[in-house]
């Protein structure tokens, strides 16, 4: 039993295989958080004492007793004055609730949630526990699924309005949760257009600390996920607390120090610019967020959020299958190409062990460049004579699968599109509308206008022998209103364009199970969970540079698996950097990836070809070890200059290694790499992978535990931006 409720203590204990989350229901009313963490038998601390202190204490301070107590979810207005979890607008203005326990269920499986991408099985068990608010009649249930084998618990809040009179939810968390301590550091993933999700990791102080997006996606800037750490937490030991939210939209995730030095983490919509109406009788559903506990610290956090959102989040057919090595034009010949260009392309990528040939922006309307034709997804046959049908039909002859970009979400004010609806995008009534690479968003909030995506993508899609897409959204909210909203619905608005894109995308991917698609948002501005569900990889960054992606990735895998992450070898220089990385850099980096390639390989020499082919038939080796394999990280190029991981399949029987070097450093000798999560018992055959300059160093074997405790040795670095890369298997 992952769940239950100990009647004689008024404990709700729910139980993971490493972890332990206990709440406990006070005088039968309260509903108090009492721990989270390392699996215990019982929770026996009588958390009123000791959150309360002595009365005359109390009362010389002033406080209420609620102020202090942990809080389960708390509410605004009625004696607690931290940051609350949900926020109720009444009838008569005021914002006060006293939500208080009513009943609670046990049951197995996990309910879906409302329109939104969340985790699911049929093996976890879920607890509702109803909170109510009597004044005004709001309900609040709170929905907790433990996933046993993963240390996880999905969390998630309905609102309902029980009342006669309307109520306006003005703030609700997916998750929230009160420690009774403030001596942790808190990890957040931060960055920018092109250098996503670096990880900044900081004390936390008193007061309010975190981040959020108001870009109407999850955003580049920020990741919506936070975890607190203990102090001597690290790779392999301490404390991980994770909290990633299962949304793209605009989120908020915190960690508020209170007076009396206790946390208060939460997670869930971005407060600010929000408000939802809530009738007599309607529900609103907050996101999922899933917390995972590690006692031993970040590499088993990350590989339990890693192993759950490929088992357990993502619905594609190839969520746990190797993905098809592909070739992107994009970077090849950006809008300037023709049939017999894409086709040379294809035809060279081939030979060099390719499988998928993929179409980026510019195949529709008349685009020639960024700056007209986004919802008019009809082949410009100046380009493609044949039209897309023709193409695939074309390049499916040279042995490759075909796939596609769309950029669905958006509409340039030069298309038919919208001279034909001008009032479809998301503007203000007569406020100017603000274009960002020429563009305007559609309004996904309307019903007339996703299905306009889903019958426009989808008749792309039948006319086609199309096996892949690449689904691009490439501009961040400005001027939000919506022509169908009334006023007092405008602040709805970003919500119900991701319920609109996650049922446009639901429908989508069902109707076209066979198809593999990929998320992407100028590169990595929508890399979250919201988007895994229906995508199992998104493209990772538009910055395709080696030694800036083994960054990029590094931290991407704090919470998402290799598998997810869309990864290219791209031509040098880069076209972001002006780097020049070698080529067997370039491909060690992308193989912690979905790997694929974006270049034009006509131009390759023969070399270079040769090479790439020995990179493809070596990941067409290693793809299942890559795709379904434990990620450890083992040195982290955000703390020295280098970057390292390694690999490793779940029986422990095959491992692949990664060592990426920046700068040589003169007149030092080769090095030692310890590797992690091998068999210490076994003895393992080492060899360097083909593709590399060490491919002809003879194999050698080595212990498990020698190779953890000693480490590999490594080569020594002959010049800049070198990489090593072997293989291990157990003899
Ligand atoms: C942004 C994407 O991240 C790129 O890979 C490419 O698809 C361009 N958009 C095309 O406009």
């Amino acid at each position: 039993m992952a769940i239950l409720f100990d009647e004689a203590t008024r404990q709700f204990r729910l139980h993971t295989d490493a972890s332990s989350y206990i709440i406990r229901l006070l005088d039968g009313k309260y509903l108090l958080h009492a721990y989270w963490g390392a699996r215990v038998r019982a929770y026996k601390t009588d958390v009123y004492a000791r959150f309360c202190g002595a009365p005359e204490e109390a009362f010389t301070l002033q406080e209420m007793p609620t102020d202090r107590l942990p809080q389960e979810f708390p509410a605004f207005g009625h004696g607690d004055s931290r940051m609350p979890a949900v926020h109720i607008l009444q009838v008569n203005g005021s914002r006060v609730s006293d939500l208080t326990y009513r009943a609670h269920r046990i049951t197995k499986g996990k309910p879906p949630l409302e329109g939104l991408p969340a985790t699911f099985s049929d093996e976890c068990e879920t607890l509702e526990i109803d909170l109510a608010d009597d004044v005004s009649g709001v309900r609040v249930t709170l929905m907790y699924s433990v996933f046993e084998a993963y240390n996880a618990i999905a969390r998630s809040a309905v609102v309902t309005n029980a009342g006669a009179a309307d109520v306006r939810i003005e703030k609700l968390d997916s998750a929230c949760v009160d420690f009774d301590r403030s001596d942790f550091d808190i990890l957040t993933l931060s960055g920018a257009w092109a250098r996503e999700r670096a990880p900044y990791r900081r004390a936390l102080v008193p007061g309010a600390q975190g981040v959020g997006s108001l870009h109407g996606a999850s955003g580049h800037q920020q990741s919506p996920f936070v975890a607190l750490l203990s102090k001597d937490a690290t790779e392999t030991n301490g404390d991980a607390y994770g909290m990633a939210l299962v949304y793209s939209g605009n989120f908020e995730a915190c960690a508020d120090v209170s007076q009396f030095g206790q946390t208060r983490a939460h997670i869930g919509l971005q407060p600010f610019d929000f408000s939802w109406l809530l009738a007599p009788g309607e529900r609103f559903q907050s996101p999922e967020a899933v917390l995972v506990y590690s006692g031993e610290g970040l590499g088993r956090m990350s590989r339990d959020y890693h192993r759950l959102w490929q088992n357990c989040l993502m619905r594609s057919s190839f969520a746990n299958k190797p993905r098809p090595i592909l070739i992107n034009n994009w970077e090849a010949t950006y809008f300037g190409f023709d049939e017999e260009k894409l086709l040379s392309i294809a035809r060279a990528a081939k030979k060099a062990g390719v499988e998928l040939f993929v179409l980026d922006d510019g195949w529709f309307g008349k685009r020639d460049s960024d700056n007209c034709s986004l919802g008019d997804w009809v082949c410009d046959t100046r380009k493609l004579p044949g039209g897309i049908g023709g193409l695939a039909e074309k390049i499916n002859k040279e042995g490759l699968l075909f796939g596609l970009w769309f950029e669905p979400e958006m509409v340039s004010p030069d298309s038919e599109l919208y001279r034909a609806h001008p009032d479809w995008c998301i503007h203000v009534k007569n406020r100017e509308r603000l274009e960002a690479r020429h563009q305007l968003i559609l309004d996904l909030s309307r019903e007339d206008v996703c299905d306009y995506i889903i019958s426009a993508v989808s008749a792309v899609l039948q006319s086609a022998n199309i096996a892949y897409v690449k689904w691009d959204m490439n501009r961040n909210m400005s001027d939000i209103g919506g022509a169908q909203l009334p006023p007092e619905r405008q602040r709805e608005l970003p919500h119900r364009y991701m319920l609109g894109l996650y049922r446009v995308m639901k429908t989508i991917t069902e109707r076209f199970p066979s198809v593999l698609f990929e998320g992407c948002a100028g590169g990595g501005g929508r890399f979250d969970a919201g988007i895994l569900a229906y995508m199992p990889q998104i493209w990772c960054s538009d910055n395709t540079d080696a030694i800036c992606r083994s960054q990029i990735q590094y931290a991407t895998t704090l919470v998402f698996p290799p598998s997810a992450m869309g990864a290219h070898v791209s031509a040098v220089p880069n076209h972001q950097t002006g780097r020049t990385t070698p080529m067997e850099t370039r491909a060690a980096v992308a193989m912690c990836g979905t790997f694929g390639y974006e270049l034009d390989a006509t131009k390759l020499s023969d070399d270079e070809l040769a090479q790439m082919k020995k990179q493809t038939d070596f990941f067409k080796e290693i793809k299942p070890l890559m795709q379904n394999g434990a990620l450890y990280r083992l040195r982290s190029p955000f703390e020295g200059d280098d970057a390292a991981w390694c690999v490793v399949s779940p029986d422990k029987a095959r491992a692949v290694a990664t060592l990426v070097k920046t700068l040589k450093r003169v007149h030092m000798q080769g090095e030692r790499l310890r590797l992690d999560g091998l068999d210490k018992s076994a003895d393992y055959a080492v060899r360097f992978a083909p593709f590399t300059a060490q491919s002809d160093t003879p194999s050698f074997v080595m212990g498990g535990d020698e190779l953890m405790a000693s480490g590999l040795p490594v080569p020594a670095q002959r010049f800049d931006f070198e990489s090593r890369m072997v293989v291990l298997e157990r003899v």
